[in-house]
């Protein structure tokens, strides 16, 4: 593995993330997760990706029932690194699903997930019964040629009501249209009172840019939502 090569550099990480994010299909994104499984973890430290402490750190900041017994869904969980940090903000019960059983394997080796579920998202049908999470989390999964937006509905089924939906992306030129179709569904579900914005935190600084046409940084967003709708008051 990677893990053992000291010159391994961020030019050789750009490529690879320059691959995660071409706009493949569903199922060569998840093949590519497969190759990709071994280096992620040490690569996206490289990348400076900030996301899963910056969701998890959202989540935690407007929870307010019992952590202990709360139920968190993480969905597209890779090798586990969102539910890594919400353990340390004291959170305890995982399940996780992901299309990548490379990945799969990787994150049942943390010892985090209680169930870990292969799912093709956009295809299968997210594997969980309805109103049974108390946090439902998606991060770094709504992208461009990742996670088709249909998904959000089924993301909103499987939370309990007054539960929580945590959503990223990225907003970067090359997500810029899906971002706008994301934020159009979301608000959809708010128009149809199914869901109430808790919070929605634009990151200057998500992660290192490694496109020709982004440099520094690029920005991501996270939007978390109440299910239920609270009349104003
Ligand atoms: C950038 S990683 C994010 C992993 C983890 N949430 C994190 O933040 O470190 C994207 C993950 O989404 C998964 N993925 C991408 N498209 C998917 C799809 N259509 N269905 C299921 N999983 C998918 C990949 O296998 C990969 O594990």
């Amino acid at each position: 593995s990677g893990m053992a090569n000291s010159s391994w550099t961020f030019s050789d990480v750009r490529n690879v993330i320059l691959s995660a994010h071409k706009n493949t299909g569903a199922q060569d994104k998840v093949g590519f997760y497969d190759t990709w499984a071994e280096n992620y973890e040490q690569d996206v430290a490289l990348l400076d990706y900030r996301a899963p402490l910056l969701a998890a750190e959202c989540v935690s900041s407007f929870f307010r029932g019992d952590r202990e017994k709360a139920a968190v869904l993480d969905v597209a969980c890779g090798t586990g690194l969102v539910s890594a940090h919400l353990k340390k903000m004291g959170f305890r019960h995982f399940v996780g699903i992901d299309g990548s059983l490379k990945m799969l394997e990787l994150a049942k080796k943390t010892g985090l997930y209680q169930q870990l579920t292969q799912c093709l998202l956009g295809q299968d049908e997210v594997p969980v019964k309805s109103e049974t999470h108390d946090i439902v989390i998606i991060v770094g999964a709504l992208s461009v040629g990742h996670v088709p937006l249909t998904v959000i509905r089924e993301l909103w089924d499987a939370t309990k009501p007054g539960g929580y939906v945590c959503m990223t992306t990225r907003g970067n030129p090359d997500n810029r249209e899906y971002k706008a179709e994301l934020e159009q569904m979301i608000r959809a579900l708010e128009e149809e009172q199914k869901w109430s914005r808790v919070t929605v935190v634009e990151v200057e600084e998500w992660e290192k840019a490694v496109s020709e046409q982004d440099s520094g940084y690029i920005p991501g967003a996270i939007y978390l939502y109440q299910k239920g709708f609270k009349c104003s008051p």
